[in-house]
């Protein structure tokens, strides 16, 4: 692996605490992603996924090991420089949808546009371009009663979309949603890499999501198990604990 990886993770573990049991989490697992793909981490249910996911984009503190993300180490941050970073080059996307229920799809996705300083105009537009891109620009105007479950996941992506971020997280967005609505969101993720130049990290534990990932890592006990460039990307490479070979380092340009 090397610096110019949109995210890393080295050596990475981490174990919870409750009463006198350590119980490990993550040991040891390296990682190096790359602008403009969607990885999908694949894991059945307690194999530290979240876990994994809130360490990547630097709201949990590993144990061990480091997070370069964009360049930056993140815990070599002060903490104001880390939440500044959070808020300009990350999005997240909980398994939850996080809505207000009085609020429009539109006032949803402006509102966090608000902190980054912009004003109101500019927050609208971007608000917009982002609902029309996962395919909600004639449904601007619903609060959250009015939408689909599929409809809500999307506005919670494109809340995360507006700010238009470097790296894009994602805790299971589809585990509420039927098959058809769920490749929808998955497929809107996969066109925010292409699209964005972004990075995407999505974790799941459903592997129907596999065929329309970039990249398929599963992880169990702590490490990860296989990591996979999909075949639907043009290749099919098998990878191993983040190494990239030279010839999967380049993206695709952007079409
Ligand atoms: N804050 C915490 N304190 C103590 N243990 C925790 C905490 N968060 C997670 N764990 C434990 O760590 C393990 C991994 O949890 P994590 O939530 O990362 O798994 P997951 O793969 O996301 O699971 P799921 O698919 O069910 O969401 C679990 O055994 C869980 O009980
Ligand atoms: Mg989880």
């Amino acid at each position: 692996m090397n610096l110019t990886h949109a995210l890393i993770a080295e050596d990475v573990a981490k174990a919870y605490t409750t009463g006198k049991i350590d119980t490990s989490v993550l040991d040891g697992l390296s990682l190096a992603l790359e602008a403009r793909e969607l990885a999908l981490v694949l894991g059945p249910s307690g194999s530290g996924k979240s876990t994994l996911l809130a360490i990547l984009s630097g709201l949990l503190r590993p144990d061990r090991g480091r997070i370069v993300a964009l360049g930056e180490d993140l815990w070599k941050l002060s903490r104001v420089q880390l939440e500044r970073f959070r808020l300009q080059h990350t999005g997240f996307v909980f398994q939850g949808f996080n809505l207000f229920p009085a609020l429009s799809a539109v006032e949803q996705v402006m509102l966090p546009l608000g902190y980054l300083g912009l004003d109101k105009r500019t927050a609208q537009n971007r608000a917009l371009a982002a609902l029309e891109e996962v395919g909600l620009g004639s449904r601007v105007h619903l609060r959250p009663l009015e939408m689909s479950g599929g409809e809500k996941q999307r506005v919670a992506i494109a809340r995360a979309l507006a700010k238009k971020p470097q790296l894009l997280f994602a805790d299971e967005p589809t585990s509420a949603l039927d098959s058809v609505n769920g490749k929808i969101v998955i497929d809107s993720l996969h066109r925010i890499a292409r699209n964005f130049g972004a990075t995407v990290v999505c974790v799941s534990h459903d592997h129907r999501l596999a065929a329309s990932a970039d990249r398929i890592i599963t992880i169990q006990d702590g490490l990860i198990q296989s990591d996979t460039v999909s075949s639907a990307n043009g290749r099919s490479d098998k990878l191993h604990n983040g190494t990239v070979p030279a010839d999967a380092a380049q993206p695709e340009p952007a079409s």
